[in-house]
């Protein structure tokens, strides 16, 4: 059983802990302000091989330096630092470690991600066809957009050569034909809703995923740290789940 360290005891840091023995991991450490353990240069890690870190962005970087350079690896689930991708890799390699980062950590979401690219492709041929999107989430969700939207957006953004740059936020004006629209709602108790659409004169397509809870979150991260515990380097989420499934 892998020893798996966690930062930030919030919903999911609470919930990976609750179906950590069934998954086959032991959780050891508990870093959390609200736990009163706060991760500092002089925590005893040594019972900890791969962290999980569902947090806040203000102490990530602070955070990983002190996992890295304790020979520590990192699974990061905290979205909305992904400006900063770049020096988190440039981190992981000055410290010779293993870090996957994952906006969205569910299996349904990651094939969700093929199908877009799929469908993507394909209506890059059929110019009648418009192409937008819409996510929602719980009220307590800290970022906007989420970063499974921007992720989508990307995809569509590679395929689709009519589309060439994502707008997130509110028009006050007409779109653009070469803006991608994808819109955010927050209320409610949502686990995370995500809809592209493609509408033509004739016919609208509507591709859906919708998280039933956070379990899928869950299960991901945590296979994510075994898969990561055996190997060294920078991964996406996204580029490996097919490798960790053997899909
Ligand atoms: N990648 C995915 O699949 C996925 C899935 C779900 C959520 N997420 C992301 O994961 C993050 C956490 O989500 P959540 O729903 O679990 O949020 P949450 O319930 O608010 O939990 C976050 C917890 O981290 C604590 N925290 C803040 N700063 C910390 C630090 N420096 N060190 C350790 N703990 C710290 C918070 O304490 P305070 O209350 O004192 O701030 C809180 O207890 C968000 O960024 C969310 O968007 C990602």
């Amino acid at each position: 059983m892998i020893r798996i360290g966690l930062i930030g005891y919030g919903r999911m840091g609470k919930l990976i802990h609750e179906i950590s023995e069934d998954n086959d991991v032991k959780i050891t450490q508990i870093f959390d302000p609200n736990e009163h353990n706060i991760l500092s240069s002089n925590s005893n890690l040594s019972d900890v091989e791969v962290f999980i870190d569902f947090s806040t962005p203000e102490k990530l970087f602070a955070n990983a330096e002190i996992i890295l350079k304790k020979n520590k690896k990192l699974v990061i689930g905290t979205t909305g630092w992904y400006e900063n991708l770049g020096k988190m890799e440039n981190l992981c390699h000055k410290y010779d470690s293993g870090i996957i980062v994952g906006g969205n950590f569910s299996v349904g979401m990651n094939a969700f991600y093929e199908i877009i690219n799929y469908a993507s492709k394909l209506f890059n041929k059929l110019n009648d066809y418009d192409v937008y999107g819409w996510e929602q989430h719980h009220s307590g969700k800290a970022d906007s957009p989420s970063g499974t939207a921007k992720e989508i957006s990307s995809i569509i953004l590679n395929n689709i050569e009519r589309k060439t740059i994502a707008q997130f936020d509110k028009l006050d004006r007409k779109i653009k034909p070469e803006e991608l629209h994808f819109a955010s709602i927050r209320g409610g108790r949502i686990s995370g809703i995500h809809n592209v659409q493609f509408d033509s004169p004739f016919d609208t397509l509507t591709l859906n995923h919708s998280a039933k809870n956070r379990q899928g979150f869950a299960i991901g991260a945590i296979e994510a740290a075994k898969w990561l515990s055996q190997r060294k380097g920078f991964y996406m989420y996204k580029d490996i789940f097919k490798g960790i499934y053997n899909l």
